[in-house]
């Protein structure tokens, strides 16, 4: 069994981007430039953005955060959206999810440009996906994507099955790993709460992917000796032994499946830290101008 290390793998990518900035600068380029809009306060958001805006100082890209308390109003803020969308210096942005309820989070997403829309939440982004066209693609099945090519997993011919169709993660999953290419070529199976024999289903899968959010779903027995899994799910769980008193709770029952497994993907440290990666590579395509030309 081999532990896929989304730490190390995201490390090196950021190596490899920080890296390629500098070239890009000192060729005359200007430097590649994320912006972030946070609404109000919530912990998880603040750690996120605070993750975002580290990662681009980690890789040499400029970076901008501008804030709304909640009260802000739903105007306001696609004011503040068509600001950025306009703003020739800003490559990509992201307005951080979720949003208070009085703002239409699809609104928002419908009014940001495609062709700055780093988190690949668009429609367009979604729609020219799904066709195989260059889009932005959101940050974890990207993520997913760049482990799988970069531990050079054969994904061609395997059946591939994908628990959860959530927007963001399962069903971008199960159109990608269905598409011409590599990582690609498989034969997807798409489960979810309404799915019947899932274990057997599981039990016939050369690669699974785990993404329904419920804390040990994926049981040894569900999993096929040498398949490779890869675990979406972080639950957070209180705990006593933790400094924070939390734990993250994958959906894969490590300790029973890993044994089974020929690649593994931890949790944490597996597809969790590849995620704001994702993100960097999108605006330094947005500053390349791969995606839209
Ligand atoms: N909230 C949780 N994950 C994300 C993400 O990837 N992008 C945005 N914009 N908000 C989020």
């Amino acid at each position: 069994m081999q532990l896929i290390d989304g730490k190390v793998t995201s490390k090196e990518i950021r190596k490899e981007i920080a890296e390629e900035v500098k070239q890009l600068v000192a060729t005359g380029a200007k430097q590649p430039h994320l912006a972030a809009i946070l609404v109000g306060h919530d912990g998880g958001s603040e750690s996120y953005v605070s993750g975002k805006m580290k990662a681009c100082e980690e890789v040499g890209f400029k970076s901008s955060l501008i804030r709304f308390e909640d009260d802000v109003t739903e105007a306001e803020l696609l004011a503040k959206v068509d600001e950025l969308n306009n703003d020739a210096d800003i490559d990509g942005f992201i307005v951080q999810l979720p949003l208070p309820k009085h703002i239409s989070e699809d609104k928002v997403t419908d009014t940001i440009d495609p062709r700055k829309d780093v988190d690949g939440f668009h429609p367009i982004n979604v729609g020219r996906m799904t066709i195989g066209m260059p889009a932005y693609i959101s940050a974890t099945p990207q993520g997913i994507m760049e482990l799988l090519k970069r531990y050079e997993i054969n994904t061609s011919g395997k059946h591939v099955v994908v628990i959860g169709r959530s927007n963001i993660v399962g069903r971008p999953m199960s159109i990608l790993l269905s598409q011409k290419g590599n990582p690609g070529d498989s034969t997807v199976t798409v489960c979810h709460s309404r799915t019947a024999k899932l274990k057997e289903i599981c039990l016939d899968a050369d690669i699974i992917i785990a993404a329904i959010g419920a804390p040990g779903f994926v049981k040894g027995d569900m999993v096929k000796e040498g398949a490779v899994v890869i675990d979406v799910g972080t639950t957070r769980v209180k705990a006593d032994d933790t400094k924070s008193g939390w734990r993250l709770k994958g959906d894969v029952l490590f300790d029973e499946v890993a044994p089974k497994c020929s690649f593994i993907t931890p949790v944490p440290g597996g597809v969790g830290p590849m995620t704001i990666t994702s993100l960097i590579i999108n605006t330094l395509k947005s500053a390349k101008k791969e995606i839209y030309k």
